[in-house]
């Protein structure tokens, strides 16, 4: 994939501030710490256009990033705050999950979301609620496994099983990526473009 730019346009806090130039949006979603911007960053060849962290929770706008292609569609990366991050204020959780519900509700501009698993964890209830959720409100997913290099050869299939069991989605739905050594970000960068190529789904 030859990216030609890659730019930080603007973090919002609220509905006003989203962009308004109907650009497609694809979103990247998931637990803190599961590898959102890593992941945003690797797909453009950049090692910090979004920031990245080990303290869990260093994203907390959304934030915006205009990515031109060659010769294709330009897209724009939605990269959202964490969620379920036990060590913040209930006060402080509720505000983020207003700030992803608002941009996720009603966002024509939005063609799909890639909701992030890390390949060591078994996902829990925020991801099991989170599929239906956004399939009520039209919104696409694709699912993304992260931090692939993480994981011996030997306990890579038991931990994708153990994944696709509690989601109940077949192996084939996953996409099984490594930030940190470009497995699968071909593989990505075209799930990203058959999400992007869709008309726009209607929502109620
Ligand atoms: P929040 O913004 O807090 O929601 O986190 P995030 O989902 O954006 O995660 P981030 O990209 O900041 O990555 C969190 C930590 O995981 C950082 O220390 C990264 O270096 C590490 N990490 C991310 N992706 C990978 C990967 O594919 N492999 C390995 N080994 N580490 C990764
Ligand atoms: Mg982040």
């Amino acid at each position: 994939m030859e990216i030609l730019r890659a730019e930080f346009v603007t973090s919002a806090a609220d509905r006003e501030g989203f962009p308004r130039d109907g650009l497609p949006e694809i979103a990247f979603v998931g637990r803190s710490n599961v590898g959102k911007s890593s992941l945003l960053n690797k797909l453009v060849n950049r090692r910090a256009l979004a920031r990245t962290s080990a303290t869990p929770g260093k994203t907390r706008l959304v934030n915006f990033f205009r990515v031109e292609r060659r010769e294709q569609p330009e897209v724009l990366f939605v990269d959202l705050p964490g969620y379920g991050w036990a060590r913040v204020a209930r006060r402080e959780r509720a505000e983020w999950q207003r700030l992803i519900e608002a941009y996720l509700a009603g966002r024509a501009a939005l063609r799909g979301v890639l909701l992030l698993l890390d390949a060591r964890r078994d996902p829990g209830d925020d991801e099991r609620d989170f599929l239906p959720w956004l399939a009520e409100r039209g919104v696409v997913v694709r699912l993304v496994v992260t931090k692939l290099d993480k994981l011996r050869a030997s306990e890579r299939e038991a931990r994708l099983r153990a994944i696709t069991r509690e989601l109940g989605i077949p192996r084939e739905a996953l996409v099984l990526t490594s930030a940190q050594n470009g497995a699968g970000i071909d593989a990505l960068w075209n799930a990203i473009d058959a999400l992007v190529s869709r008309e726009p789904a209607a929502r109620a």
